[in-house]
């Protein structure tokens, strides 16, 4: 791995029995906050997907979000949020799922997307897949050309990628 993606490997901090006793959660905040590991990350995500055609990248609340946008911008494409329950205001496509510490249910808009689209979904992490497979469900609904799948973080021994089962390219940055 290239040296300035290793220092930002490094700067992610691992906080113990957060938020549950057992988990060994991931913080990017100390990754994020850091100017030369911001950069880094967005130009790598950039150059990587700039030539595929990306028209929406869809990012998944609320870390998503975060670099979502932010790509979304550096690619010249729209950004669509699929969010957390009684958060879009019309009507809306959802799906339950569970994550490696709880349960939750996603949403989309309806009018997001549309067939013609090729989607960049991001996520900042892959733990059992639980948030990532459902969101490939969210996006089957919209017949779309064709998806790329990134996440910053895949955590490889949770086996998350094998529960996502789809035959769209899945890429991520770090591997722990
Ligand atoms: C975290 C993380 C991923 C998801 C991964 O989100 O940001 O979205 O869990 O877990 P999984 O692969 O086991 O489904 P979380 O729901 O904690 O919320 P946040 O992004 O709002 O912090
Ligand atoms: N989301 C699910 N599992 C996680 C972990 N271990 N660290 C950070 N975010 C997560
Ligand atoms: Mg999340």
């Amino acid at each position: 791995m290239e040296v300035r993606l290793q220092e930002a490997k490094d700067s992610i901090r691992d906080v113990i029995d957060f938020p549950k006793t057992g988990i060994v959660f991931k913080d990017i905040t100390t990754m994020l906050k850091d100017d030369k590991h911001l950069a880094t990350l967005v130009d790598t995500l950039y150059n990587q997907y700039k030539d595929k055609g990306i028209t929406k990248v869809v990012g998944l609340e609320s870390r998503g979000f975060i670099l979502g946008t932010v790509l979304a911008y550096r690619l010249g494409a729209g950004f669509v949020p699929v969010r957390k329950p009684g958060k879009l205001p019309s009507p809306t496509f959802s799906e339950k799922y569970s994550l490696e510490y709880g349960e939750d249910e996603i949403f989309i808009h309806q009018d997001a997307l549309d067939s013609d689209d090729v989607v960049l979904l991001h996520d900042d992490l892959l733990a059992t897949g639980g948030t990532a497979k459902a969101s490939i469900d969210l996006l089957s609904r919209f017949n779309l050309k064709n998806v790329f799948v990134n996440f910053l973080i895949e955590l490889d021994f949770l086996k998350g990628r094998d529960k996502l089962a789809t035959q769209y390219e899945v890429d991520s940055v770090f591997h722990f």
